[in-house]
């Protein structure tokens, strides 16, 4: 839901390539985008078009090749690497295309890992894993490995996971994607339970229609850049 209209980043004049060899793969190409504090935003666009590159930068997961993103006026690929980290592990919460959940760790201690890192008390943090698991219906699946878990079941840890430090910003690159019917909407649905109760500000990349018709904005990427 959008309560108001401030700026909570801003991607100015974006442009990223790979290369392969000599070659360059221009993906995007000069793209401007203002995300609002509060909005749930959706991306679309056809496979292969950049959006999870735009993500991926937006969470400063991967560094623009020209181009800047701020974050309440703050150019962030200007930071040192040391307070890049730790804007990412603070500010960002990511939820990955495939989930990228660690297989030799259970639900709970996915979910935990990037608390403790910076914690006092790995008490407190494994409390606070255990609510949110509670929260994404998965209460009982604590002790279970990544492989013994259903694929909408690991999508919902990895969402629990992104909530650990209470991040301003939740990046979302096609949480449904895979998913049955039945496992999408309880992911929908927590997703728009979690943008009304907090606030916090969600980019959710998907091809699922349902999604992009609930949401408070769709954007579109075009060659690179935005349309719409
Ligand atoms: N690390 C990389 N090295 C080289 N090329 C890459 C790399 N990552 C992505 N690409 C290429 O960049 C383009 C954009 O990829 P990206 O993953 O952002 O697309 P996408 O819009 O997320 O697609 P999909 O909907 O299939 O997930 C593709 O042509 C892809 O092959
Ligand atoms: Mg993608």
């Amino acid at each position: 839901m959008t309560n108001s209209k401030k700026t909570l980043i801003r991607i100015v004049d974006l442009h990223k390539s790979y290369y392969d060899g000599e070659a360059e793969l221009p993906v995007l190409q000069g793209l401007n985008l203002e995300v609002n504090a509060s909005e749930l935003l959706a991306v679309i666009g056809a496979s292969g078009v950049g959006k999870s590159t735009l993500l991926h930068i937006i969470g400063t997961l991967d560094r623009p090749s020209a181009g800047s993103v701020l974050y309440n006026d703050q150019d962030i690929f200007n930071l040192p690497d040391t307070e890049l980290a730790r804007f990412r592990n603070q500010e960002i919460g990511f939820v990955f295309q495939f989930h990228h959940l660690l297989p030799e760790f259970t639900a709970l201690e996915n979910v935990a890992m990037a608390a403790l890192i910076t914690a006092t008390s790995d008490k407190t943090v494994y409390k606070e894993a255990e609510a949110l698991l509670d929260y994404v219906g998965l209460a009982e699946r604590g002790a279970h490995y990544p492989s013994q878990l259903s694929g909408g079941e690991r999508q919902r840890v990895a969402i629990a996971r992104a909530l650990i430090n209470k991040p301003k910003v939740v990046l979302a690159d096609e949480p449904t994607g895979n998913l049955d019917r039945r496992s999408s909407e309880a992911i929908l649905k927590l997703l728009w339970d979690l943008n009304a109760k907090s606030g916090q500000t969600f980019v959710i990349v998907t091809h699922n229609q349902e999604i992009a018709q609930q949401v408070d904005r769709v954007v579109e990427l075009v060659d690179g850049k935005v349309v719409l």
